[in-house]
């Protein structure tokens, strides 16, 4: 199985398939190189997407989890139309997690500036419940905070940027915030120190329980008696991806990591 994302955001959706689904050999490819996708144009993440994807690809993943929104929101019928694999995205399991956690019917989604002028959340939500109020905000600064280790409660950068990111969905009554980037799942105790009252919908994990149900609704789940391999790969210095990789998927082991051109 391959999963895909701009850089480590992905990561919080491999490590829950790798947990549900701990038979299967899984790619991970984190775009490193070009991140962040999410201040980029339609055309120019498309472009990535089917270049990330057609990586993937070629190495046989039998299935796709496309562990990025700004991916999911923007080219998930491009990458349906152009290649034949399964894909997944990390929208539709957020939003349906969200309408099933609300109690007051309003509803926060924070994401990439790509992410939001999509509006896929308000349209999605709406079409499941009509009256719900939906607030959704950018929030641009956030990636390069995680991309940077900086994620930690304490981190002064990181509790001002967040806190002057949400103190307007907090106003708002918020109840339940959709994390509609991978990358702020980094920033969990962060966004919760700001959003004590909200419930937090983890899009990567959530997508990643789909992907699972789906894969073994379908009975196309590996052999039970093996464990899965696991391949990390980068577009640029494999170094620092390791590191904070093995921070986040709280391992010891070393992981591999390899450096590819997805030319
Ligand atoms: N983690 C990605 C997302 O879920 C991409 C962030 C970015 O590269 O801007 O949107």
């Amino acid at each position: 199985m391959g999963v895909f994302d701009s850089g480590l955001g992905g990561l919080s959706g491999f490590r829950h398939l790798a947990q549900l689904m701990p038979n299967e050999d899984i790619l991970y490819l984190g775009d490193t190189g070009r991140v962040p996708y999410g201040t980029r144009s339609r055309e120019t993440i498309i472009r990535y997407a089917c270049e990330d994807a057609g990586f993937l690809v070629n190495r046989g993943v039998k299935a796709i989890l496309v562990a990025c929104n700004t991916v999911s929101s923007t080219a998930m019928d491009t990458l349906r139309s152009t290649f034949s694999v399964p894909f997944f995205d990390v929208v539709t399991a957020a939003v349906r997690t969200a309408a099933a956690s609300t109690r007051n019917g309003c509803i926060g989604v924070i994401g990439t500036e790509a992410t939001v002028r999509s509006g896929v959340y308000g349209r999605q939500i709406r079409q499941i419940m009509p009256d719900a109020e939906v607030w959704e905000k950018a929030c641009p600064l956030l990636v390069p905070l995680v991309e940077n280790g900086r994620t930690r409660p304490g981190d002064r950068v990181a509790e001002i940027v967040t806190e002057e990111y949400l103190e307007e969905l907090r106003d708002r009554g918020v109840d339940t915030l959709i994390l509609g980037c991978t990358h702020y799942r980094m920033l969990k105790d962060v966004i919760s120190g700001c959003m004590k009252d909200a419930v937090l919908v983890d899009s990567g994990a959530v997508g990643a329980e789909d992907m699972a149900g789906a894969l073994l609704d379908l009975g196309t789940a590996a052999d039970r008696s093996r464990a899965g391999r696991h391949t990390f790969y980068v577009t640029d210095s494999t170094e620092g991806f390791e590191k904070q990789a093995s921070i986040f998927l709280e391992t010891e082991e070393h992981l591999a990591v390899s450096r590819v051109d997805l030319n």
